[in-house]
């Protein structure tokens, strides 16, 4: 591990940027979250995250500021703080109309437009709970989610419904498109449309996968909007002239948080870019939008590095400040961006059940390539050994944080069993990623302790595509892996061994790779599919052994 960190050079801030947080060790003694929280809790007790990502702004005279630019191929849209309110405001009219009440589940499956960051503010905005679909899931993993916590209704659009297996999701009462809310006829004279809720109450659920079972739905309270609020202005290190653009969709805990919460608690300008990567499309927006802070993820940014000469085609001075989260940041990728682009990559770590950025680096601090940063102010981190006690610096164990901060998960949808296992140690949430941190606090991740994929920094669970894998009349049994790969992380792999009457061929394992495509997801179906005469077992259980397959 010493090799580690001397390997890691540090990389002071560079000179120009703007800096608002220059005492990391003075901020950190003073901070308090109760402090924090005073701006967003009413008298009253009550709060609405909704209010205070938008209306607000509105309120304090900033509605002509624009709220967002949408860019997909050559179709532009601009709007105002004034017309997302407005616009909220009439969908929240509709849901209420429709007879959404304060805790229903409201979903929401629609690519990343205005329409779709509109639809979960007004959600929240009434008091229901928002659950955001990732836009390429397919009907399974659409169904399973709904179902797993009762959804009540489902904005979508009509190509998209397709894939919605609503005759399976029995308490799903309304199906919503998108086209048709503005022609909706409300009263707008209702007056305030806001419910006041208290912080405890629901506010977004997304689900993500462990490394056993379905996905679980990760419920998060009102509260997570002084997380959310605080860590946009210190890490993301928004400012009101920024034009901010998160890569993510609202699908993904990065894309709600970090794409919609934080840059809009915080009156920012934010970017949504419809469509899928391309690096030329990239590059075009930044310069065209004038981006000045840009949010990815490593296998975005390695997929950049590998198309070099593209960078010199194109004016990117906007970008004053650039941050990675989901995988480890390797240092390349932050020597070739401060060699290139002259920017330091901030890298950030937090997980869906946190809710918000624990541990970063802040644009004031010096980075040691190689670690993910210290923990964000109010956020003490531990490396725990298997008994749960504190490991000295410089130890491998599990990364731990203390509880609780406002950010952190209320519940996991209906399984305290699960939402409980990640508290077995008093006082600590465990994150099931092994960990070092150093004299100086910063901290460097290792590896997950459990079974997790991580392919280009999206959660997937090995238990999901082997299940799905065995559905298929031709598969035995399955065993999947993440197996290394030089941009993605890891990619999906998967070991299966044939039923008998089925012969190994090329059309074979495409045909079994698009059944888990087309029945959950594109990102989650094998890159690679090997055939084995038997998988590797446990002699008692007879549990298929991943590690055993991982170390061919
Ligand atoms: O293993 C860690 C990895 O992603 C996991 C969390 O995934 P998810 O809930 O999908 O949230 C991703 C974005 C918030 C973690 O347990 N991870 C996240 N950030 C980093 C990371 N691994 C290495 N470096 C990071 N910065």
């Amino acid at each position: 591990m010493s090799e580690i960190i001397q390997a890691s050079k540090r990389i002071p801030p560079l000179k120009g940027h703007l800096y608002n947080l220059s005492n990391y060790n003075q901020i950190k003694a003073e901070f308090s979250w109760d402090d924090m929280g005073r701006d967003f809790i009413r008298a009253n007790g009550k709060v609405n995250a909704a209010y205070e990502t938008i209306d607000r702004h509105v309120e304090e005279g900033y509605g002509d500021k624009i709220a967002l630019h949408y860019v997909n191929g050559d179709e532009k849209q601009t709007y105002t703080f004034k017309e997302v309110k407005e616009k909220t405001d009439h969908y929240a009219r509709v849901l209420k109309k429709i007879g959404v009440k304060k805790g229903d589940r409201v979903f929401v499956f629609l690519p990343k437009t205005p329409e779709c960051y509109i639809s979960i503010l007004a959600i929240i905005k009434i008091g229901a709970i928002a659950g955001p679909l990732f836009e390429a899931f397919m009907r399974e993993a659409v169904k399973e989610r709904i179902n797993d916590c009762g959804g009540k209704v489902l904005i979508t659009d009509k190509e998209m419904v397709k894939r919605v297996p609503h005759e399976e999701i029995p308490s799903l009462e309304t199906i919503l498109f998108a086209e048709d809310i503005e022609s909706v006829p409300v009263d707008a004279a209702t007056e305030n449309i806001v419910e006041w809720v208290d912080p405890e109450d629901g506010l977004i659920i997304h689900y993500t996968s462990g490394s056993t079972g379905k996905p679980k739905g990760v419920l998060h309270a009102h509260r997570a909007v002084v997380h959310h609020y605080i860590s946009g202005k210190w890490v993301l290190d928004i400012k009101d002239n920024d034009v901010y653009w998160c890569t993510s969709h609202p699908g993904w805990v990065t894309g709600s948080v970090y794409g919609l919460f934080a840059p809009w608690l915080n009156r920012a300008t934010i970017v949504i870019q419809g469509g899928r990567f391309s690096a030329e499309a990239w590059y075009q927006l930044i310069e065209d939008l004038k981006i000045t802070i840009w949010y990815s993820a490593p296998t975005a940014f390695r997929m950049l590095l590998s198309q070099e000469d593209l960078l010199e085609k194109y004016d990117l001075s906007s970008v004053r400040h650039v941050l990675s989260v989901g995988e480890p940041l390797n240092p390349e990728v932050i020597y070739w961006a401060w060699e290139k682009l002259g920017v330091r990559i901030h890298d950030t770590w937090w997980m869906t059940e946190t809710g918000g950025h624990l541990v970063v680096n802040f644009p004031s601090e010096d980075i040691k390539p190689g670690s993910m940063g210290r923990p964000f102010p109010g956020i003490q981190v531990g490396i725990l050994d298997e008994e749960g006690n504190e490991l000295p610096r410089g130890s491998i164990g599990q990364l731990a944080v203390r509880t609780p901060w406002p950010g952190l998960m209320k519940e996991i949808w209906g399984n305290k069993e699960k939402f409980d296992n990640y508290f077995k140690y008093e006082g600590w949430y465990l994150s099931g990623d092994l960990a070092i941190q150093d004299e100086d606090d910063y901290v460097f991740f290792q590896s997950r302790s459990d079974d997790i994929i991580n392919s280009s920094g999206e959660r997937i669970s090995p238990f999901e595509v082997e299940s799905k894998l065995i559905e298929h009349p031709a598969v035995g049994e399955a065993g999947v892996i993440g197996k290394p790969d030089p941009i993605r992380g890891e990619i999906v792999k998967a070991f299966i061994t044939l039923r008998s009457g089925y012969e190994e061929s090329e059309e074979l394992l495409e045909e079994i790779r698009l059944f888990v495509k087309n029945n959950l997801a594109a990102h989650v179906a094998p890159k690679e599919i090997e055939i084995l005469d038997e998988l590797p077992k446990t002699k008692i259980s007879g549990k298929i052994l991943r590690r055993e397959l991982k170390a061919r």
